[in-house]
Formats: C-alpha cells, structure tokens, sequence
C-alpha cells in the first residue's frame, strides 16, 4: 500500500539501531551445530532473521526466548533432522545460500525455495563448487532440492567476494574429510570466521584465504548483537545531508570488513565522529555521531566495494546531495541483490530530477542540486525503501513509497525511528 514519507525539520537526537542481520543469521545457524545452548541478544527480530529461525525450527532445533534473550538449543554438528516439508527463506539470500553449504553435509535431502526476489536469485555461485565437493542440487535457482553427498574439501578461488558463499563453503566445509582453503579476489565480511573459530572450529584466516577443517566439534556461545551498520548508514547519510541535524547511534557494529560507509562519508566531508571504540562477543563496536556537513563527490570502487556493498543505494542519495561528481565503479554485485539495485537507483533518482547514468558496474551521480518529492517504488526491497525515505527529506515537495512495509525485512522499527529524530 502506498505511503506518505513524512518530511522532518532536523534529525537531532540518539538512538540504537537493531541487531546487525549478519551475525543474527549466524547466531542461529552456528548455535544450531554447537553442543549445548547459545545465548543471543540483540538479535535482529526483522522477517530474514526469523525465517532463519523457522527454517531450523524445521530442522529439529528448539529455539526459545526469554526476556528479549534468544536460546538455541544446538544439536551438535550431526543432530539437525530432515524437515517434514519445504524450507521456506523468505526474502533472505543469506538464509538460503549458507542453508545450501550446511544441508551439504547432512544425512537427509531437503528442498529450499523463497518469494519471488529468491527465486531470482543465483544460487550457482553456491551450487556449483557444493557440487565439486560431492553434493548434488536438483538447479541453480529456487526451489531446489539438496541431496547431500560424502563431502570432500576442495581449494577454491571465489569468482566473486561474497560472504554468502565463503560462509556456505565453510558450512560444507566443517562436513568434508581434509582441509578446505578459500581465497576471495577481495575481503568480504568475516563475522563466519570469527564466531566459528569462538565455538572451537579449526579455521585459520591468511589475508583473503580462509582454511577449514571438517569433523571438528563445535561449543555453544553467548553471543552479543551489535547494532547493524548497514541499517546505521540511513542515519549517517541524513545527518550529513539534513541541516541543523545531530544523530548519535550507540552501539554498531564496526568490523572492518564492513565499515567502508564511515571511510567513504568521511572523505565525502561528513562530520561522524566514532567514540567508545571496543570489543563485543570479538566484534568491534562504537558509538557514531554524525552532523550536517558540506559533502563533495567521492569514487568508490576496487576493494572498498564489499566493505559497503549493502550501503551503495544510500551513499547514492549522499552523492546527489554533494557537490561535484559521485563514481560508483565494480559493483555490478548490485545487479543480484534483493533486486537490480543500479537499475533501482537509477530509475527512482531519475524521477526526482537527479543527474545519474548507468554504467556496468555502477553509477555516475552529479550532486548538488534539489531534486524535486515523487512516487517512488521500492522493487519490495528494504534498502531501496530507507534509502528513498532518507533522500525524500532533501526534496522539494511530497513523496510516497509504494510498499513501506518492506523495511521489516532489516529494520521493522525504521519510520518510527526516523520521525522521532525530527520531533
Ligand atoms: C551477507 C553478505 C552480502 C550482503 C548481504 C549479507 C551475509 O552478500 O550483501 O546483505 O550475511 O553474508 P554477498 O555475499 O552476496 O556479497
């Protein structure tokens, strides 16, 4: 249903932003496999992370909560049990790429499938050096069924920096006889590597190298949720670009695999400073305050691009407000997102005035001009939604959305959030 976006004055105040969906999805998955039960708070209740949880309910687990904590009941690494029907993942890549690298190794088949947006999706990129490894996928999209085989490790060169499929690799990996080594042609996030190695995995990192082992045992975790940067970065971009704005976000997430928004608003000439800077369950975390700033257009491309990959629509809206030429380069990554988020971008900016074009792997934005209120569409996809809220607050006149309710997916609390900050 269509929907106004209100417009606010300011931005001014502090809030936290929910669980970061990353580590929520592993939470769940590793504490699935761990002896004994994993603690999780600050766990990201949005519609991914639960169909998580529904798909390893499914599996056998028994996963409860108790005043905002969430307890997963792990099974050990061989005790998930085939399901009764089709694991359903929702809107969730995440979810249903690294369910194809675990249900690799099990003792049963099972069958995945998603919404429309999943079904579009490649899971090629997972399927096909699962396949190497000895399992077999009845296709490369969803709905598919996963027949799991006597896995063996495999050294494999990723086509693409993906977290997805490093971790679905690694999942298949704790299964296969002999020692899997996994080089990315850049770094992506590494929560996977970090919270497995907590819970007793032998995995080793070398730079853009992983190495696993199979037949080890895993131990349950506390694990604590930081704030999500990716959901973060909407407050950072309209701090920046809103005048008479202050925003204090307590609590993200700030691993360096994926704090690339920071780096890039920075050197765009936004005022964020990051204080309390510590540790959170091996995460690093601040507290991040962002104020109006003078932006100018930046180039981001090469290896910033996995460290921000889920953060381009909103720097987009960043560069239409600065001054000068914004070059987003090597993210054709964006293509097969929850949908074609540089046709996305393009389409909505180009309807509000903006001077963007299209390139292979990216976008050109001229900034620096008002754009003008309009009826944006948000392809049922969360990013797109926030994103198109935030650069509806620098426009002139009116804009709607036409699905607003997507934003549950990531972040169920965001308008409210966002009109709190201008009251
Ligand atoms: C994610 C990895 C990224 C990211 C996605 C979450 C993860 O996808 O865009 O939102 O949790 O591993 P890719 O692995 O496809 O780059």
């Amino acid at each position: 249903m269509s929907m106004k976006i209100e417009k606010i004055p300011y931005a001014r105040g502090e809030l936290s932003v929910p669980g970061d969906k990353s580590i929520s999805h592993r939470s769940v998955m590793f504490g699935a496999l761990g002896k004994g039960t994993s603690e999780i708070t600050g766990f990201l209740k949005g519609a991914d992370c639960l169909s998580t949880i529904s798909c390893f309910q499914k599996l056998g687990i028994e996963i409860t909560e108790e005043k905002g904590t969430i307890y997963v009941h792990g099974k050990g690494m061989h005790g998930l049990s085939q399901p009764s029907g089709v694991l359903y993942t929702g809107n969730s890549g995440t979810t249903t790429r690294l369910l194809c690298g675990l249900l690799a190794g099990q003792g049963f088949p099972a069958e995945l499938d998603g919404d429309a947006s999943i079904r579009k999706r490649p899971m090629g990129r997972v399927t096909n050096p699962l396949r190497s490894m000895g399992a077999e996928f009845s296709g490369d999209f969803c709905p598919l069924t996963i027949h799991p085989g006597k896995l063996h490790a495999i050294c494999y060169d990723l086509p693409v920096a993906s977290a997805q499929v490093k971790t679905a690799l690694l999942l298949a990996g704790l299964y296969a006889d002999g020692r899997c080594v996994l080089t990315e042609p850049e770094k992506s996030r590494d929560h996977s590597e970090r919270m497995l190695q907590a819970m007793g995995a032998d995995l080793t990192v070398d730079g853009k190298t992983v190495t696993v082992s199979g037949e080890k045992e895993l131990f349950a975790q506390k694990f604590e949720v930081p704030g999500d940067i990716s959901s973060a970065a909407f407050y950072l971009v309209l701090g920046a670009i809103l005048p008479n704005s202050e925003i204090t976000i307590r609590n993200v997430g700030m691993n360096p695999t994926r704090s690339g928004v920071v780096e890039v608003l920075k050197a765009m000439g936004a005022d964020i400073s990051v204080e309390q800077e510590r540790l959170s369950s091996g995460e690093p975390v601040a507290d991040l305050t962002v104020r109006s700033s003078v932006l100018h257009g930046t180039k981001i491309g090469g290896a910033l691009i996995p460290r921000l990959i889920d953060e381009l629509p909103v720097l987009a809206v960043a560069a239409a407000a600065a001054e000068g030429i914004t070059e987003i380069c090597d993210a054709q990554e964006l293509k097969v997102k929850e949908t074609n988020r540089i046709r996305a971008v393009v389409d909505e900016f180009v309807k509000c005035g903006i001077d963007i074009t299209e390139t292979e792997d990216g976008m050109i934005i001229r900034g620096g001009k008002t754009p003008s209120g309009a009826e944006f569409k948000t392809y049922g996809d969360h990013r797109m939604a926030m994103s198109l809220a935030v650069l509806a607050q620098i426009a002139d006149g009116e804009s709607t959305l036409d699905d607003g309710a997507c934003v549950e997916i990531s972040y169920p609390q965001f308008f409210e959030d966002l009109y709190r900050l201008g009251r």
